[in-house]
């Protein structure tokens, strides 16, 4: 019988740095032919494992379309993200996946969309960023709003200046009051503050808000103030997770299994769910 727990064997092919505690990890599948085959839809998790130590549960951060390789990127915070803190070009480590729902980017087409994305939770809208520009003529205007608590915070803060090159696309930067340095020229201010003031427009517009709950609690009405409809909202979920794959009921929020159903949820969605989350 299959076991759904064994993880693919992955090497790690580059590890990136981006803060004093955040990196992001580049991995290949070492057997040719799950490379071949594997696929994943935009918004999707895995479960990446540092053997001896265990499974995290991590967004793939990398574009759907890049068939060479998966990224993912984290925060160092506990058991096992201490031990992928030490990993290097070459060695080895486990994946499971893909996992969970997607965002409903087909539903998309031919709306303007704004990513919102607060510190560390940039990379997990990452994916439907590239995926948004690399089908580009698909959607309308792309706004991109990124938020750290300083600007030494910022994560793929060089990506930021490749996206707002691309046509219709916008990036605003802002760093938390205090968090500026003396070179910085973007916005100072809280990201509801800030998408307050940057006047974009919303008509016909998809929200896609993720980063701590503070930030999505006090985003979210200034989202409804601009007339975004709470269906038109999307945010991902990070309840805690054991199995991934809707059997150890660890993630729950009421009834939804948040690894089968989720992360990917509307705030229409979301509204009619108990506060689990
Ligand atoms: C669907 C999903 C996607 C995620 N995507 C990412 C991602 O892209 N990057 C990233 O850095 N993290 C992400 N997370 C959170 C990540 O899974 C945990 O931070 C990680 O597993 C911690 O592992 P650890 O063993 O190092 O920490 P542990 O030793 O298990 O815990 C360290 C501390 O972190 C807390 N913690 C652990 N897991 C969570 C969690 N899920 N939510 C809140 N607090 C937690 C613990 O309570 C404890 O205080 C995601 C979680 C989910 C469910
Ligand atoms: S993580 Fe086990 S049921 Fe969701």
């Amino acid at each position: 019988m299959e076991n759904i727990y064994k993880p693919e064997l992955m090497e790690v092919i580059q590890v990136t740095q981006h803060t004093a505690d955040v990196k992001s990890v580049r991995i290949r599948f070492r057997d040719p032919a799950v490379l071949e085959k594997f696929e994943f839809r935009v918004g999707q998790f895995g479960m990446f494992s540092a053997f001896g130590a265990g499974e995290s549960t991590f967004n793939i951060c990398s574009s759907s379309t890049w068939k060479d390789f998966i990224e993912f990127c984290f925060r160092r915070t506990g058991k096992v993200t201490d031990v992928l803190w030490g990993l290097n070009e070459g060695d080895t480590i486990g994946f499971r996946g893909p996992y969970g729902n997607s965002y409903p980017v087909e539903q998309w087409e031919g709306k303007n969309l704004i990513f919102i994305g607060g510190g560390i939770a940039m990379p997990p809208i990452r994916c439907a960023i590239w995926y948004a520009l690399e089908n580009r003529a698909k959607f309308g205007n792309v706004t991109v709003v990124y938020g750290a608590r300083t600007a030494a915070d910022m994560v793929f803060a060089n990506e930021l200046d490749e996206w707002e090159k691309r046509e219709r696309t916008r990036v605003i930067r802002c760093v938390d009051p205090g968090g500026e340095t003396p070179e910085w020229k973007y916005e100072v201010g809280l990201i509801p503050h800030v998408i307050e003031r940057s006047q974009i427009p919303a008509d016909n517009t998809i929200a896609l808000v993720v980063g701590p709950p503070i930030m999505i609690k006090f985003t979210l009405p200034v989202l409804d103030k601009m007339g975004i409809a709470k269906e038109d909202i999307y945010t991902s979920l990070e309840n805690r997770m054991k199995c991934g794959v809707g059997k150890c009921g660890r993630c729950n929020c009421g009834p939804v299994y948040v690894c089968k159903e989720g992360p990917v949820f509307s705030l229409a969605q979301l509204s009619q769910m108990p506060n689990d989350y």
